[in-house]
């Protein structure tokens, strides 16, 4: 550039940044130069429990409502008078399908439930437990207590449940399986009736857990960060070009799922849309349970923003640690020139630790590679994490994960009513619906699409090699068998 339009910006930004209040001289950034101003949205404690949930991001901006409304609400609409259909199938195939053992294993070993196993087993599992020897094998747990918070409706039945796995190999073998609303464990050998019914409610239970207790952790803990973003970040900043191309339709979709009466989590009766066991009060606690943690319950910790990939078992753990190691390589690239101590992401940090539990402070962000980590842990679980739950749920057969059980939880003995009085059509066609709507991932902006607008060449270029390391990587596991959801559908932000 030469000297005298140098000058002239200069002036320019001194002029600028003095009627636009500035935060110093040295940040010329009026405000002008910021998404809304600095008048975007802020996250706030949750309207419907403020000690119990994450902070909530409920005054939305227009233009955001109106593209979600645009791109999601009215395919929702849309979608509603699909339920006659749905009854209908219902009604021609009616009820629950067997689940075998086998199926049973896999489900817990290889679906998105594979986020339950944990080795850490507590005082009470081996209370229950106490048959079994603590030191004769490698002993894990699915653990679904959560769902005894959950109140349900006359003649619908939900338990909590505990079931016991060992390890053998890379496998998890199921050994028995605990009803907490009976207080009887089964073993795997019984064989029974009572067996059988054992199943359908753990896999309930694990529905239940995964959609309202564990998947929520990927939603809305990160709606602050989105936010505070948009509202803190210079449009120009590098921080800010990294992460707004996986800021789209979110929060909207969240003030939608968490504050509308329209929502599933509202659970009327005529909601043909509204699957759950129980009404909204228990739901909610669901989301409190997964937020805050269960105390005592090591399968249960509070939430802690993570700053490594998630620790799943399995094909599924190394699924995502392997995308986690991805988006860490891009990160790094991307923000390998930031300065020590940058004035907007000190700021940034500070607001978001604010809001998110265990999110690093403006003072520990530059040790180390932590802000690397921090943004990895961003675009990484509103990404692949958030959306591969999505997908794997989406596939999984609903008539061997039910929702709902028409028949109370097991004791010793019990005979199975027929499976296909388990559930009702109606219970099916809600089911049905709520997967097509919400469970099933809908992408409408793609992640392998995502465009940073970086003006750099080297920034340029590190975005071509990292959309290279995912069409890669995808490749990869595909060969290696383990395929959780294909590259090109998975989203570029949380929009289902
Ligand atoms: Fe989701």
């Amino acid at each position: 550039m030469k000297t005298p339009e140098k000058f002239a910006l200069k002036v320019k930004d001194k002029i600028r940044a003095q009627i636009n209040s500035a935060t110093s001289n040295k940040h010329l950034y009026s405000q002008k130069d910021f998404l809304y101003e600095r008048k975007g949205p802020w996250p706030q404690p949750s309207p419907v429990h403020p000690w119990g949930e994450s902070p909530a991001v409920i005054h939305v901006p227009f233009r955001e409502v109106a593209d979600w409304w645009l791109w999601i609400g009215l395919r929702y609409m849309a979608t509603l008078p699909l339920a006659p259909f749905y009854y209908l199938k219902a009604k021609i195939i009616p009820g629950l399908k067997e689940v075998t053992n086998k199926e049973f294993e896999d489900l817990l070993n290889y679906s998105m439930m594979s986020k339950f196993l944990s080795d850490q087993l507590d005082e009470e599992d081996w209370r229950v437990f106490s048959d079994y020897n603590k030191d004769e094998r490698e002993w894990f747990i699915v653990d679904l207590d959560a769902v005894r918070v959950v109140k349900t409706f006359p003649g619908i039945y939900a338990s909590a449940s505990k079931t016991l796995l060992y390890k053998e190999g890379e496998r998890f073998i199921v050994q028995a399986i605990y009803i907490k609303d009976t207080e009887t464990v089964f073993d795997i050998s019984e064989d029974s009736d009572a067996w059988e019914l054992a199943k359908y409610f753990v896999l309930q239970g694990g529905a239940l857990c995964a959609t309202l207790v564990v998947h929520p952790l990927l939603h809305f803990p990160f709606d602050s960060i989105n936010a505070i973003s948009k509202t803190s970040l210079p449009k120009e900043h590098v921080l800010f070009k990294l992460l707004s191309p996986h800021f789209r339709f979110t929060l909207p979709l969240e003030n939608a799922v968490l504050n509308y009466k329209s929502s599933l989590l509202q659970e009327k009766w005529w909601m043909v849309y509204a699957p759950y066991p129980g009404g909204p009060a228990g739901l909610r606690d669901l989301l409190v349970e997964g937020y805050k943690g269960i105390k005592g319950n090591l399968s249960y910790p509070p939430f802690s923003y993570s700053l490594n990939s998630p620790s799943v078992e399995g094909k599924y753990g190394i699924y995502l640690k392997s995308y986690y190691e991805v988006f860490y390589k891009f990160v790094s690239e991307i923000l390998s020139d930031v300065e020590d101590g940058d004035f907007w992401i000190t700021k940034w940090s500070d607001y978001c630790h604010q809001h998110v539990n265990d999110f690093p402070k403006g003072n520990d962000i530059f040790k180390g590679d932590t802000l690397v980590k921090a943004v990895t842990t961003y675009l990484f679980t509103v990404t692949v994490a958030h959306a591969t739950d999505h997908y794997n749920y989406g596939i999984l057969d609903k008539r061997q994960v039910p929702l709902r059980l028409r028949q109370a939880p097991p004791k010793k003995g019990d005979k199975m009513m027929k499976r296909s009085k388990l559930v009702k059509a109606w219970d099916q066609m809600k089911y049905s619906m709520a997967d097509n709507l919400f469970f099933s991932p809908t992408t409408v902006t793609k992640l392998i699409d995502a465009n940073y607008k970086f003006k750099c060449p080297r920034r340029r270029k590190a975005v071509i090699t990292f959309k290279k390391d995912l069409i890669d990587l995808d490749r990869k596991l595909k060969k290696e068998g383990i395929e959780y959801m294909p590259l090109n559908k998975i989203s570029a932000s949380i929009q289902f």
